[in-house]
């Protein structure tokens, strides 16, 4: 199951269409987030699908448990593998998604996953904006717990605190990562892939360590060997 996900921050179809071009034969997990999402809609999901591409939809629900509910019934006919909410929605709020993906046929497949801190969150900001005075770790760790309550599959954090989610029986989808050698832009808890490996990750999401390489299919292919 473990695997490298790319994370395809693009701002077009045609400019991640262009990105694919030398992957093919390779069947790469493909990422779809907000910036693609709201440019092209659930079309694009539904023709990488047909392209059979495995496919993480992270759109990141957060609404009140009726809202979430409707927009996760919709996701469900997308039939992806994975897509995700904010935890912070709290349990209700989880428990409804799951209900709205099992209402739909191609939804009930589709692992539900909980953002619990993103990773450009730090100690500081915790603190100073969000009020929230524990220990990053004990926040990851609540967040999880709810969500495993929920009935949710794993969480989305930092490599870093993937031991602690594996220990809760749930999978951990691990963002954050870069080569030795990248730039880290705003993420803060990051990990290469061989240490998210080390640390227990199920998945890692890569993004700009792949997509802005100079060959992203050779930086893709570093990723898989070091991670797998
Ligand atoms: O370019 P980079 O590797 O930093 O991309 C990480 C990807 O993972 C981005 O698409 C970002 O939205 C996503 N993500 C994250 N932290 C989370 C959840 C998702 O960085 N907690």
């Amino acid at each position: 199951m473990k695997d490298v996900i790319i994370a395809c921050d693009f701002s077009s179809q045609e400019e991640l269409f262009e990105f694919l071009r030398p992957f093919e034969g390779y069947d790469p997990y493909l990422k779809i987030g907000m910036e693609l999402f709201y440019k092209e809609g659930p079309g694009l999901v539904k023709k990488l699908k047909e392209m059979g591409f495995k496919i993480f939809l992270d759109l990141k629900l957060h609404d009140i448990p009726n809202t979430v509910e409707k927009a996760m019934r919709n996701i469900g006919e997308l039939g992806v593998e994975i897509t995700n909410l904010h935890a912070a929605g709290g349990i209700k709020m989880m428990e409804a998604a799951r209900r709205g993906l099992d209402a739909s046929e191609n939804g009930k497949k589709t692992r539900l996953i909980a953002v619990t801190q993103l990773t450009s969150t730090s100690q500081e900001i915790l603190e100073k904006e969000l009020l929230i005075e524990k220990p990053m770790s004990e926040v990851v760790k609540k967040y999880a717990q709810n969500a495993k309550q929920a009935g949710l599959d794993g969480v989305v954090c930092s490599p870093l605190e993937a031991p602690l989610i594996n220990e809760l029986g749930l999978i951990s989808v691990t963002p954050g990562i870069r080569f030795a050698s990248d730039d880290a832009n705003d993420q803060k808890r990051i990990a290469t892939p061989s240490y998210a490996k080390e640390l227990g990750s199920t998945y890692i999401v890569v993004g700009r360590s792949i997509t802005e390489a100079t060959n992203p299919l050779e930086a893709y292919l570093r990723c898989k060997k070091e991670f797998n």
